[in-house]
């Protein structure tokens, strides 16, 4: 994988990369929605990567970029023209954003290539970002902290793709550790790991394969109401800043005089709160089917409160609930299409991918593919650069 990018870039510059790092795509295992919220996110890493080669380039070569998905070498001059290629957006965007925040940033040439499946809901761009940044703080000699550079990716993402995530992407992608699952408080962002509770089990992920084309505006939507819910609480209660402050109790005693979907928006936050500690104190004793009895409960929150599930997704969980070997499943990311989760036995794998694959396409008319991943390390340098 590392030599294919390296390789790339070789043929398409004309000489050997200065750097190669690594940054791996990243599962939301529990925990939806709650990141831009100030609540708490459990994650992890997964064995699937993006690996960018880069050198330094002069003022008069500019930038080049070329990506083994999309082999034509982009060269920009100017890095505040846009150009045709979409992605080019991410790389150059953690550029402007180093750039502003005075580091020693200049023109840059970078090859990418990765195996996470594009728009299937494992935060590929964070990966293409949080590579970016590596290479370039390794390229320019200066080093950013794990915390600040996950804040500087989430920026470029905000700012010069117009993707308005939150940040438990890049933190996950630079974080995550092998064989631990990843707990996050977004409000202090501070972290800790926990261990996977068995080694017998593995995380799989099964593509929808519906992309709704309103789904980053529904997920603004969505975060548009949850911070008119978290308004209405502090409104009433001065203790509170976000969603985070508030309790299933406040809700119970409010919820006649709260608009029903902002209601059920806040439901859904606060109790994925709930349900990311009760199910970190499942999994630190080892109760698995506990834990997976707090996914499904996750994805039907989903389903009825946050309405960021479609047929599919249901279509999905509902299958993996019938196989035998899974402890839970639930929909992973920001929703409206995209992707689910399952927690399962390793000797259920291939129980699990045919019943999915058949029954799915049964149900839906849809194929699928179903990605196994084992929890990777967190990203980094690749040193034999
Ligand atoms: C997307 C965003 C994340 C997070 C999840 C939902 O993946 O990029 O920041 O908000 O949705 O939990």
């Amino acid at each position: 994988m590392v030599s294919h990018a390296r390789d790339l870039f070789t043929k398409s510059f004309g000489s050997d990369p200065q750097s190669v790092s690594r940054a791996p795509g990243r599962v939301e295992v529990l925990g939806n929605h709650t990141d831009y919220n100030e609540g708490y996110v459990l994650s992890c890493s997964i064995d699937r990567a993006v690996f960018a080669a880069a050198s330094r380039s002069s003022d008069e070569d500019g930038f080049g970029f070329v990506s083994s998905q999309f082999p034509e070498v982009v060269r920009v001059g100017d890095p505040a023209r846009k150009s045709e290629q979409k992605w080019i957006a991410y790389p150059l965007g953690v550029y402007a954003v180093l750039k502003q925040g005075g580091y020693p940033v200049g023109p840059f040439r970078l090859a990418v290539h990765g195996d996470i499946p594009i728009g299937g809901g494992l935060s590929s761009s964070a990966a293409l970002e949080v590579s970016t940044a590596l290479c370039l703080g390794d390229l320019f000699g200066f080093e950013i902290e794990p915390v600040d550079m996950a804040k500087i990716c989430q920026r470029a993402e905000n700012e010069f793709v117009g993707a308005n995530c939150g940040l438990l992407d890049q933190f996950s992608s630079l974080l995550a550790e092998k064989n631990r699952l990843l707990f996050i408080d977004f409000r202090s962002l501070s972290y800790r790991t926990i261990p996977l509770p068995a080694d017998n089990i593995c995380v799989a992920v099964t593509m929808s394969g519906v992309t709704h084309t309103l789904a980053e505006s529904a997920y603004n939507d969505r975060r548009r109401e949850c911070a008119a819910a978290a308004d209405y609480f502090a409104s009433v209660n001065p203790n509170v800043k976000t969603l985070r402050d508030v309790t299933m109790d406040m809700i119970v005693a409010h919820q006649d005089r709260l608009e029903p979907d902002t209601l059920k928006r806040a439901r859904h936050v606060v109790g994925e709160n709930e349900r990311v500690l009760s199910g970190i104190g499942h999994l630190e004793q080892g109760a698995l089917r506990e834990f997976g009895r707090i996914l499904y409960r996750s994805h039907e929150s989903s389903r009825l409160n946050f309405e960021n599930s479609c047929d599919e997704l249901d279509t999905l969980v509902g299958i993996a609930r019938t196989v035998e070997g899974v402890y839970g499943s639930r929909l992973t990311g920001g929703g409206f299409g995209g992707a689910t989760l399952a927690i399962l036995d390793i000797a259920a794998k291939e129980r699990f991918e045919k019943t999915i694959i058949a029954e799915y396409k049964k149900a839906t008319g849809r194929d699928t593919v179903v990605h196994f991943a084992s929890v990777a390390e967190g990203a980094g340098m690749v040193n034999e650069a």
